[in-house]
């Protein structure tokens, strides 16, 4: 813990729209200090995910920590990125781009690593909102310097439902598969994978929440507009404008627990196989594989818990 008080968290991201109300949130939450954020590609390339984060930063108007770019590149597969999801910059394309801030010196992975060589047992939790790869790399690099990180919060996999970019996967887990299988079988004794499902229901942003934050504060604004394109997209798949936020649900499992209404631990898998399954993140949910679970499921939310934890660090 820290000094005063507060909990210390790293946060890794591909900053997309989504992304980005999810880090507003963390930089509202009292109880925690964001020691630095590390930038990985996945919505968009990473060195548009930097300035999208430091954005971000600058829109949230509290503090500022370091952003590090790391991997540019997936451990195997090519880059596919979700343009149409979050527009070519990953945030509505509304031209909007950081007025001060620019990145810290160095590189996200070694600079992760840095920080949990030197830290205490449990003394830092992870969040990662994007692909596994700049996890996977500190793996790679020092694993028992990643198995001192506390709790380790997944944005990724479709949990018990479908997928929304192939029918099995969730875009994280697919966009680098390999990164995901690296993670899993890394024995992270305190990993959450908080899948799409969550976000999905109930949980879903719905017009008039949506109304609340947008008119509720310049932050909460933002954090609406940028998501413009994917509200766009869902006013199509759905009749209505909603936002499926995966990125605050995995926000405000790991920094507000009360909102976790179901999570299980299972033995899971990645399916790094060619095919359709790629991607996937198989959970043993009856244990038919015998093995011991190796990580926490995160399914649902309790929804009302969920928005308030949104309306709360958003300001509105
Ligand atoms: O599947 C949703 C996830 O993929 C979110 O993290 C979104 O930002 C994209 O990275
Ligand atoms: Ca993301």
């Amino acid at each position: 813990m820290m000094r005063d008080g507060r909990k210390k968290l790293i946060i890794d991201t591909d900053c997309g729209s989504d992304d980005a109300m999810a880090i507003a949130m963390a930089l509202n939450d009292p109880a925690y200090e964001i020691l630095f954020f590390t930038v990985v590609s996945g919505n968009v390339e990473a060195a548009q995910a930097v300035q999208n984060t430091l954005l971000t930063i600058e829109r949230a108007g509290t503090y500022e920590p370091p952003v590090y770019v790391g991997a540019e590149k997936m451990l195997l597969k090519e880059l596919a990125f979700a343009w149409e999801t979050h527009g070519t910059d990953g945030m509505g394309d509304l031209g909007l781009k950081p007025e001060r801030l620019r990145p810290a010196e160095g590189n996200g992975v070694l600079r992760m690593l840095e920080a949990l060589r030197n830290s205490e047992k449990g003394e830092i939790d992870l969040v990662t909102l994007g692909p596994l790869t700049n996890l996977a790399l500190a793996i790679r690099l020092d694993p028992e310097a990643v198995k001192k990180a506390g709790r380790v919060t997944v944005m990724g996999g479709a949990g018990f439902g479908g997928g929304n970019v192939t029918a099995a996967a969730e875009f994280n887990i697919w966009q680098d598969a390999e990164a995901a299988k690296i993670v899993l079988e890394a024995e992270l004794d305190r990993i959450m994978l908080v899948g799409w499902d969550a976000c999905l229901g109930e949980s879903m942003l719905m017009p008039e929440d949506i109304r609340r934050i947008e008119r509720g504060s310049s932050l909460g604004k933002f954090a609406v507009e940028v998501n413009r394109i994917l509200m766009g997209l869902n006013r199509e798949r759905f009749g209505m404008d909603c936002l499926d936020m995966a990125d605050p649900a995995a926000m405000a499992a790991a920094l507000c627990p009360d909102c976790i209404k179901t999570c299980e631990k299972y033995w899971c898998e990645a399916d790094v196989s060619p095919g359709p399954g790629y991607g996937n993140v198989l959970i043993d949910r009856y244990g038919f594989s015998g093995r011991e679970p190796n990580a926490w499921i995160c399914s649902q939310l309790w929804p009302d818990r969920y928005k308030d934890y949104i309306f709360r660090t958003l300001g509105v």
